[in-house]
């Protein structure tokens, strides 16, 4: 629509990471009408002009309100308690009716199409607790400040909108909030003092911004805090021991910032651990500290870009709740622990880039979890252990330039999931498995300079789809698409 076409400006598609929170449809009688919250959301109605998925389809006077879709009332009288439209590509503005609701405690309008900045309007919603999403939205993208009158807020979610400017002071007025998402847009300033105020905040996420000060020492004091994620901004100084105070912080994602200085030893107690990408000058010594191999309850290390050097820790089996172990782009180097068949909850691996010499340890079959495991861009040999081929969810298997040998066995046919498969640039011999055929969701498959068979002897009886846009990323392979699709 040449209106839309027009005003579009913050486009970037995301898919709302709250629909886990969807507010259930409370069942409820059919009483008498609030005329206003009535008018209120058929004014919202009318000022949707696109709705490709007819998600407004049952917004008709002949049913009442309460029975639309996404509307939830209050069992008892009706009043319009939450208003869930995430990702129903609605087009259009948000009507400034929104703030007569004043019941109003749930308002989901996440990756929908909408644009104009939230009215002020919405700061009259006195009773709302969480308003989520907004994404792609904005035509004039500043933070909505009139929403830090909402002083009942307790999460609030502006993902993927490109707001610009600054975190307005008012913010502070959100005294309930324990939810603060507002990443990847092009927020700028430094969180204001008053922020520093809101001390029941479990989950703050203001990544991928232009942010840039102090990360002040009351930190600390934020007791309740879970997740902290900054990563992405231009903050400066030195990351302020006081964050050691914040036990329960599970989640720590500090990097490509300017912080300076060491990693506070304060920091060694807590039970997951995302370290060293949050100082520019990388970790201290330039190897993995031996106090993080301490940490028996990490679930998460990322060590990734670096510059570290040295062995990786023969002590790493004793991680047993690790599921995410990323230390690609670095330098280190020796062999892989074989003790990290011990981590059986591991998920995601990531040694791509580094000097890593030696085999590829047996056992990582046990890895029943496994779905990302690169060793890419390394120097280790030997041949695939067949038990590699016992991790079913396997979705990413990255060999690509080594100087591994031997056959490609046929077992590859038993990784159903396979979507990326990279073994280019490596000493492999002999043919391509036909059963290489039999992995219907590949996308990617990678085999040039390997020495392998040039010819494609099998034929791809249930990879049909594979042809054309599919099986879009063949590259290295040393065969046609012809060939694949016969
Ligand atoms: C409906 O009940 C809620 C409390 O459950 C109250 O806050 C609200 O004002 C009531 N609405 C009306 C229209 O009576
Ligand atoms: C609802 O809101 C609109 C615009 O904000 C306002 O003009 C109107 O008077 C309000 N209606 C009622 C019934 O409160
Ligand atoms: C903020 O709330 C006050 C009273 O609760 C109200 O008078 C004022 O209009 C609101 N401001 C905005 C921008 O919504
Ligand atoms: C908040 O942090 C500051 C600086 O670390 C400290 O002086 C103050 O005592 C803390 N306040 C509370 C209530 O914990
Ligand atoms: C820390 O987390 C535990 C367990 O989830 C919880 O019981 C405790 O209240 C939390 N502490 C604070 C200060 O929120
Ligand atoms: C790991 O977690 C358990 C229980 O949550 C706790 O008792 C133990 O002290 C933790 N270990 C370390 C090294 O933090
Ligand atoms: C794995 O853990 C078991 C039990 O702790 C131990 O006996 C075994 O040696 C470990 N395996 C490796 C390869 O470290
Ligand atoms: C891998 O699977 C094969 C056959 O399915 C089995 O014999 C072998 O023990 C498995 N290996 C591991 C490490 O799970
Ligand atoms: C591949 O598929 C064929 C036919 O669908 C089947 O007979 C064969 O066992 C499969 N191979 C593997 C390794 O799963």
């Amino acid at each position: 629509m040449h209106f839309r076409k027009k005003r579009w400006r913050c486009g970037r598609a995301s898919s709302s990471p709250w629909s886990l929170l969807f507010f259930p449809i409370l069942p409820g009688p059919v009483r008498t009408v609030a005329d206003a919250q009535l008018e209120a959301l058929i004014a919202f109605r009318d000022s949707i002009v696109e709705d490709p998925l007819g998600a407004l389809v049952s917004w008709a006077p002949s049913t009442h309100h309460c029975s639309w879709h996404g509307i939830s009332c209050d069992p008892s009288n009706t009043s319009v308690l939450a208003k869930s439209l995430f990702e129903s590509q609605l087009g259009g503005t948000i009507s400034p009716y929104l703030g007569n609701i004043s019941t109003l405690q749930y308002l989901d309008l996440s990756s929908n199409a909408l644009f104009d900045p939230l009215p002020v309007e919405l700061g009259l919603c006195s009773e709302l607790v969480v308003l989520l999403g907004l994404g792609r939205q904005f035509f004039n993208c500043a933070f909505p400040d009139s929403i830090c009158n909402c002083s009942s807020l307790f999460a609030l979610g502006l993902n993927s909108n490109d707001l610009t400017g600054d975190i307005p002071s008012s913010i502070g007025n959100l005294v309930n909030l324990e939810i603060l998402v507002a990443y990847r847009h092009q927020l700028s300033g430094s969180i204001p003092t008053s922020f520093w105020s809101l001390r029941l905040v479990k989950t703050l996420d203001l990544s991928e911004n232009q942010l840039f000060g102090m990360i002040p020492s009351e930190m600390g004091n934020f007791s309740r805090l879970s997740i902290l994620q900054l990563h992405l901004n231009q903050f400066f100084g030195q990351i302020p021991p006081e964050l050691g105070q914040c036990r329960n912080l599970t989640l720590l994602m500090l990097y490509s910032n300017r912080f300076t200085g060491r990693l506070p030893t304060s920091l060694g107690n807590w039970y997951t651990w995302n370290c060293c990408g949050c100082l520019t000058t990388g970790c201290p010594d330039g190897s993995i500290p031996s106090s993080l191999m301490k940490l028996s309850n990490l679930t998460y290390l990322s060590l990734s870009s670096n510059n570290l050097m040295g062995l990786i820790p023969t002590s790493l089996g004793s991680h047993s709740k690790l599921e995410q172990l990323i230390v690609h782009d670095n330098g280190l180097e020796g062999p892989l622990p074989p003790s990290i068949i011990n981590c059986s909850r591991l998920a995601i691996v990531s040694f791509l880039g580094n000097r890593f010499t030696g085999k590829i340890p047996v056992g990582l079959g046990g890895l029943r979890n496994l779905i990302f495991f690169s060793v890419g861009r390394n120097f280790m040999s030997g041949d695939i252990p067949d038990d590699l081929f016992n991790c079913s969810n396997l979705a990413t298997l990255d060999l690509a330039r080594n100087r591994f040998s031997g056959y490609l066995k046929s077992g590859v046919g038993r990784l159903p999931n396979l979507r990326w498969l990279r073994l280019h640039v490596n000493s492999f011999s002999g043919r391509i498995p036909p059963d290489i055929g039999n992995l219907t969701t590949l996308l990617s498959l990678e085999l040039g300079e390997t020495a392998l068979s040039v010819r494609c002897p099998w034929r791809y009886q249930s990879c049909r789809t594979c042809e054309g846009s599919l099986f879009r990323r063949i590259l290295w392979m040393g065969c046609s698409m012809r060939e694949f699709s016969s």
